[in-house]
């Protein structure tokens, strides 16, 4: 750090083990704190200071400028909505971000993620990719996972800090791909998400309460990930016979699920997505196929647009 920019941050900081945290959502609130309570010295940043105010009462120290907090320390860890977010703080430091090791565990593609290596790598710094599988109340929690990719000597050199997050997962070199796992993961969660709430408006449209639904809601999740072991081995055998489901019954049933919604006064377009895409697989000739045959319809259907 040049002794101009570090003339703001207290000098004691330099005996501890240290850590800059840029963005203090929900997200990085708790990263910091997870840092404060494991003794680190942390110096923080965020757009609106004001998150701030806790963390800064706990012991953090608030940087003046993200260009000073990136200053402080090697390992910065960004926790920020997006990868727009990502390099509008970037922009900000260029100056200071040779040398760097840039954990930028905030969401977005695996191809931005490949873009903000290259950038930060044509600019002498280090960039790990993280994708954090937990909530904010899981962080600090060693049984809690994040997704890691990029460069091993730089995950190595870091991981005992990354660590004091969540568990490490390290999936490989290229950037991309703690995102692309971290994507996948959130696909099927929006997805049971999104589930979930829907069939809660069709219940409360029809006056059954969240505590009424729950015991019902529960024990359908409960089965999901028993199908997915089913399914995985039949997936990667390329075998889709329909001798446990069909296709043809998956269509029907959808069918059921929006026109439930649309006469309980719920939106029917979640189902209706589904009813399409099961629909055009259906009349491709796969009605008499399992379920399972829509993973490769998903990309043949992306193909033919
Ligand atoms: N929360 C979760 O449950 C969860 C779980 C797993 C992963 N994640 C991921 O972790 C990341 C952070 O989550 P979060 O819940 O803390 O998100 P958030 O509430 O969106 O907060 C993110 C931070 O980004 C900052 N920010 C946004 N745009 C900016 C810009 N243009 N320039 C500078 N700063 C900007 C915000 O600053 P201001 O305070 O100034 O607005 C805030 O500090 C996201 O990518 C999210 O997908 C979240």
């Amino acid at each position: 750090m040049s002794v101009e920019l570090s003339a703001g941050l207290s000098a004691e900081r330099q005996s501890k083990a240290s850590v800059t945290v840029i963005g203090l959502g929900p997200m990085g609130q708790a990263m910091a704190g997870a840092y404060l309570d494991a003794g680190y010295a942390v110096t923080v940043w965020n757009r609106t200071a004001a998150r701030a105010d806790e963390l800064v009462a706990r012991g953090a120290e608030l940087a003046p400028s993200a260009e000073v907090a990136v200053a402080a320390n090697e390992l910065v860890v960004l926790s920020l909505t997006d990868y727009d977010a990502v390099f509008a703080v970037l922009e900000s430091v260029e100056a200071v971000v040779a040398g760097k090791v840039i954990a930028n565990l905030g969401s977005d593609t695996p191809e931005r993620a490949r873009e903000v290596a290259t950038w930060l790598a044509e600019r002498g710094a280090g960039h790990l990719t993280g994708g954090v599988q937990v909530p904010p109340s899981g962080i600090g929690s060693p049984e809690s996972s994040t997704f890691y990719s990029g460069p091993v000597e730089l995950f190595r050199r870091h991981r005992a800090a990354l660590e004091v997050l969540t568990g490490a997962d390290y999936r490989g070199d290229d950037p991309g791909l703690a995102q692309l796992y971290y994507q996948i993961q959130m696909d099927l969660f929006w997805s049971s998400m999104g589930g979930y709430l829907h069939a809660m408006a069709i219940a409360e449209a029809n006056g059954i309460s969240a505590e009424e639904f729950l015991p019902h809601a529960v024990a359908t999740a409960s089965l999901v990930p028993r199908l997915i072991e089913f399914y995985a081995p039949r997936i990667t055998a390329g075998d889709h016979r329909g001798d446990v489901d069909r296709l043809a019954m998956a269509l029907a049933g959808i069918e059921h699920v929006r026109h439930t919604a649309e006469a309980s006064g719920v939106d029917g377009a979640l189902p209706a997505l589904l009813a399409e895409a099961f629909g055009r697989a259906a009349e491709a000739g796969d009605g008499a196929a399992s379920l399972s045959v829509m993973v490769g319809r998903f990309r043949a259907a992306a193909r033919a647009r």
